[in-house]
């Protein structure tokens, strides 16, 4: 693996991209420094110059690179960095001069994370500058959880793919602003996309909000992307199972949360095809590690359409239903 992480950070240095595991999904990495490499990290995924990407340092001490830290939140910055980096979360900062506008297409903040995986580190380590790196898909697709799933979305657009074997997360990072309200008033959290840094979990340092609103044009934040995440075939959510009309004719696949009948969801068809998520057990962390490699599964099996049972929006839950409704968003 040592040569690969030489390698990689090599390609890095000379202007190259290349896809690396993280925690959560591979990433499409490039010297957040560098704006001609950015810039063939938004053609290799085609993706739209306003949409940004995330920054990712190897050290606390990066931070400073790439990020000014207001003085009224930074005691609270510095409690999650220290609760959760290396880690899922994302935290939203003023950007320094230093990060090019390309990365933040044009906004004066920087989205900002440490990724706990140790090939991604040591390639930012060997570097020794920050990597910018959205996933490794191409825009508005499913985010690959494996180095097969890189090769998928973008076999032939990028020179190497480090292989970590499968994301541990399974989820694109918890995305976060802080704000500081003044007074005795804890710190306000805004939630830009839920991720594995669960609500409860952020509760401890500040007042959590999960913000709701979806932007069809230029997101100023996140996969905010009404329509995201999508398999090719088309997926479907219900409010209730009766809800699903059939038509004649054509195949349908289940996504079952852990395949179990009384979801309402297994004996109401003849599914072509099932794929749980968590199977038997209903785990929401096994169903989010789980989630876009079935995604993939399903998608690959010639179906007209997908279903997708619903989920328990508690904790991870939140995360797992985002993605799925903007899957089934058109
Ligand atoms: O887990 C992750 O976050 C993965 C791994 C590779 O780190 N990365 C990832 O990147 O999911 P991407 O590009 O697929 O999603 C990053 C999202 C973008 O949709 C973008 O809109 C948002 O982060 N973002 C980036 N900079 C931002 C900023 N300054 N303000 C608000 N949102 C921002
Ligand atoms: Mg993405």
């Amino acid at each position: 693996m040592k040569a690969a992480v030489r390698e990689a950070a090599a390609l890095l240095a000379k202007g190259e991209i290349v896809a690396l595991p993280t925690e959560t999904v591979y990433g499409l990495g490039a010297d957040a420094f560098n704006a001609d490499a950015v810039a063939k990290v938004f053609a290799a995924k085609e993706r739209p110059a306003f949409d940004p990407l995330i920054v990712h340092i190897s050290s606390f001490k990066e931070l400073a690179e790439v990020a000014v830290v207001p003085e009224d939140i930074a005691a609270t910055v510095k409690s999650l960095a220290g609760a959760f980096w290396p880690g899922p979360l994302t935290i939203v900062l003023p950007k320094t001069d230093k990060v090019p506008d390309l990365v933040t297409s044009g906004l004066p903040t920087v989205a900002v994370r440490q990724s706990a995986n140790l090939i991604f580190r040591n390639v930012g380590k060997e570097l020794g500058r920050p990597i910018a790196a959205p996933s490794a898909n191409r825009f508005g697709r499913i985010s690959p959880t494996s180095a097969s799933a890189v090769l998928k979305e973008l076999e032939g657009r990028i020179p190497l793919v480090i292989d970590g074997g499968a994301c541990r997360e399974g989820l694109e990072s918890t995305i976060i602003t802080i704000e500081n309200r003044g007074g005795e008033q804890k710190p306000l959290i805004r939630v830009l996309r839920a991720g594995p840094v669960t609500k409860e979990e952020l509760q401890k340092f500040g007042k959590v909000v999960i913000e709701k609103k979806s932007v069809t044009e230029r997101p100023d934040a996140p996969g905010q992307l009404e329509s995201h995440y999508a398999p090719r075939t088309p997926l479907l959510m219900f409010d209730k199972p009766e809800d699903f009309r059939p038509e004649p004719g054509k195949k349908y696949g289940l996504l079952s949360y852990r395949g179990d009948p009384k979801a309402g969801y297994m004996d109401l068809h003849e599914w072509e095809t099932v794929e749980e998520l968590s199977p038997g057990s209903g785990k929401l962390m096994e169903a989010a590690v789980r989630l876009f490699h079935v995604m993939r599964v399903l998608d690959e099996e010639g179906l007209d359409a997908i279903v997708a049972e619903p989920v328990s929006e508690t904790g991870l839950g939140v995360a797992i239903m985002d993605r799925l409704r903007r899957a089934s968003a058109k």
